[in-house]
């Protein structure tokens, strides 16, 4: 199965999943038992040439049975959804690491615990965007917030779901069975980028997720040198993270072209510059219609130090 509830691959997704099949077949006993009943009685008892309907009505036992035992359905599924919401509620009995995750228009940023193994060289913590790693049969607790709109965090198959609420703090807990990749969604209307907020939920093997995490860390160490540190911040301050996007930062956008790797190309501008050196990246960013006219790349009306700030940030993108 795809990324669906029904599919449940770790604790807390298999707490709802139980409660859902569980009252999903005592339903379905319902409607049999119910429905065919009636077929039955409609069928044999009718009033029809050779067979004459008697008229009674009350009956103590069957009257009893159908209170009784509804009432006893309900009272169950109280308490065992009560169990399992306990269970799903409870974010910090054996959590071994929190996840600070934001949501914003339109992209996750995930923010990773504030210990050493996630610290960089200027002395922040890592930060990613989108992607979000865990170890393996770990539990992990997700604090949300948001910047700007109501956003709802959901990985379907690991669970969730929770919003992620402006002006205040909610978590939920994940637990993953076994390593691998998993989709997950913003399930909250948050704007015309809503469908494209997606959540990667990439899980170690427990022994390998050091070695990720210093990897990660030694990439977004490159990215943040500080030669090049006012360009990545103007770069990231700026309407630039809304169509590009660029690994190991917050910028996710899909609109435009990836910028990971920018100075390792051939060529920008669908190959109307080349190569990527300062002068075609400069050129390009101060006035972008001016080069290839209809691109959806406005001007973004940059002073030269902004320019020259982030050309300097990109051209260490390789
Ligand atoms: Cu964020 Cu929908």
């Amino acid at each position: 199965m795809g990324p669906w509830t029904n599919d449940p691959l770790g604790p807390q997704a298999r707490a709802s999943a139980d409660i859902y099949w569980i009252m999903f077949v005592c339903a379905i006993i319902v409607l049999v038992i119910v429905d065919g009943g009636l077929i039955f009685a409609g069928l044999k008892f009718r009033d029809r040439p050779g067979h004459t309907a008697k008229q009674f009505h009350g009956h103590n036992f069957l009257e009893l049975l159908w209170t009784v035992v509804p009432t006893l359905m309900v009272i169950s599924f109280s308490v065992l959804s009560y169990q399992k919401l306990n269970v799903m509620n409870d974010t910090r009995t054996g959590a071994e690491m929190t996840v600070d995750v934001q949501g914003q228009q339109w992209t996750w940023v995930m923010n990773y615990p504030k210990e050493d193994r996630f610290k960089l060289n200027d002395g922040t913590y890592l930060v990613g965007a989108q992607e979000l790693h865990i170890p393996v049969n770990t539990k992990v607790r997700i604090q949300l917030s948001s910047k700007d709109v109501i956003h709802s965090f959901w990985v379907p198959n690991i669970g969730g779901k929770k919003d992620a609420v402006p002006g205040r703090t909610t978590d939920l807990w994940i637990q993953a069975d076994k390593p691998g990749t998993y989709k997950g969604q913003c399930f909250e209307f948050c704007g015309t980028g809503h469908a494209d907020m997606l959540i990667t939920l990439v899980v170690h093997p427990k022994a390998e997720y050091a070695t990720w995490a210093k990897g990660a860390v030694a990439e977004a160490g490159r990215l943040s040198d500080p030669a090049t540190k006012k360009g990545r911040e103007t770069f990231l301050a700026l309407a630039c993270t809304g169509c590009h996007t660029v690994k190991g930062t917050t910028a996710a956008g899909k609109v435009g072209p990836e910028l990971s790797n920018v100075a390792s190309k051939k060529s920008i501008a669908a190959g109307l510059l080349s190569p990527v050196n300062e002068e075609t990246l400069t050129r390009w960013i101060k006035n972008p219609p001016a080069v290839k006219p209809g691109t959806l790349m406005p001007s973004l009306g940059l002073s030269d130090e902004q320019v020259h700030d982030i050309v300097q940030w990109l051209l260490t993108l390789k």
